[in-house]
């Protein structure tokens, strides 16, 4: 494998492979960029089928952080890590004291948190190895816990903004919402969205998730094949990456795209697909910024109350972004990444005083 051949590679300051014996642990972190802070990002446990696999998706997912960090304005860089392994069997306390001891080996330049495949049990024994870790436990007021219902509150505030870009409404009432997927985030989500008086339309491979769902919040269920085709206002996709490919889009119902599941395009280029259908999509990195406003804000000491207060900067980012392609005639992807890039060069907004 030659990483600096890789078609993710983009200049990433470091790869570093960890592997230790006793525990088994096998891990990759990858630092993108440090200009803005230290690098930021979750740690993610997936079973792997090869190293070059890993590989491929820590440098994707890390360049990812450093572009969702600075859109939202956090001092912090880009980086991520995985661990290669399966999460339902191949947990232990030790394997996650000695992926710490890799993260400390950095010495601050990468803080981990929580992703796929790992949670805030997990990350409290990487605290016993290292300081530089966040997504932890907390306590009532303080900043932190769970990110899932604070990237929800971050989506419901981009869809409003979405909604009144597109469609000139300034509330949600009367309107429906397809959703796909009610997890963590997506049953959030529900609850913030039928409480604006949407109508909801909601699927998952799950069929408890959408019965819980459609019991408190009167959704109406939607088969998980069919749902990026439902004629709705808004499609929220908050379940896997890459649904928007060439074959979907020409299969939408919606006027606006806007949901928390990351990577929703398939390809850069698809972004011109839903340009030229009409469709406008909300750039996933900067409306799913909810969840690492609220790591952020732990990790440097703040309150509940100072996340909400972030959270509330992201539909005035994406008005920012809708405004700014509809004058260059450009996708909202092509814009928001130009600004990233931009951010990525300069200082950091201040977080802390
Ligand atoms: P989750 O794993 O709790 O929920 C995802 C749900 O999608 C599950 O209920 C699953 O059964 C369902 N699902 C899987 N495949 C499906 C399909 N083909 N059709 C319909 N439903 C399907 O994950 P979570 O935390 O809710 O995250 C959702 C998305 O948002 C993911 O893409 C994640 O990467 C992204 N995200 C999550 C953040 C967080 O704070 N949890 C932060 C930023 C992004």
């Amino acid at each position: 494998m030659e990483v600096f051949d890789m078609r993710e590679f983009d200049g990433h300051e470091l790869v570093l492979f960890g592997h230790d014996a006793p525990t088994g642990l096998r891990a990759v972190i990858a630092i993108h960029s440090t200009v803005l802070g230290p690098a930021a990002g979750g740690c993610r446990m997936w079973p792997y089928q090869t190293a070059t696999e890993a590989v491929s998706d820590v440098l994707r997912l890390s360049r990812g952080m450093s572009y969702k960090n600075a859109m939202a304005g956090l001092p912090f860089g880009g980086g991520k890590a995985v661990i290669i392994g399966d999460s339902r069997t191949g947990k232990t306390p030790e394997l996650f004291a000695a992926f710490g001891r890799m993260v400390d080996s950095l010495r601050g330049r990468y803080v981990t948190a929580e992703d796929v495949g790992t949670t805030t049990v997990d990350m409290a024994h990487v605290a016993r190895a290292t300081k530089y870790v966040s997504g932890l436990g907390r306590s009532p007021g303080e900043a932190g816990g769970d990110p899932a219902p604070k990237t929800a509150l971050g989506v419901f505030l981009g869809i409003k903004a979405a909604v009144k870009f597109r469609l000139g409404r300034n509330d949600l009432t009367g309107l429906t919402v397809a959703v796909q997927g009610a997890g963590g985030v997506g049953y959030h989500l529900c609850g913030m969205l039928a409480a604006a008086g949407a109508r909801l339309k909601v699927a998952d491979v799950l069929p408890r998730a959408v019965e819980r769902v459609c019991d408190e919040f009167r959704a109406a269920p939607v088969a998980a094949v069919r749902v990026l085709e439902e004629e709705a206002d808004v499609l929220a996709p908050c379940a896997l990456g890459a649904v928007l490919n060439t074959r979907s889009i020409a299969r939408l119902r919606v006027p606006v795209v806007a949901g928390a599941a990351n990577n929703q395009l398939a390809h850069g280029q698809d972004g011109q697909a839903l340009r030229a259908a009409g469709i406008l999509y909300a750039p996933d990195y900067v409306i799913n910024a909810g969840g690492i406003i609220s790591v952020a804000r732990e990790y440097y000491g703040g309150t509940e109350a100072q996340v909400v207060e972030d959270i509330h900067g992201i539909p005035a980012r994406l008005s920012e972004i809708f405004e700014r392609a509809r004058r260059e005639s450009r996708t909202t992807n092509e814009v928001a990444d130009q600004i990233a890039r931009e951010r990525l060069k300069r200082e950091p907004e201040r977080l802390v005083a």
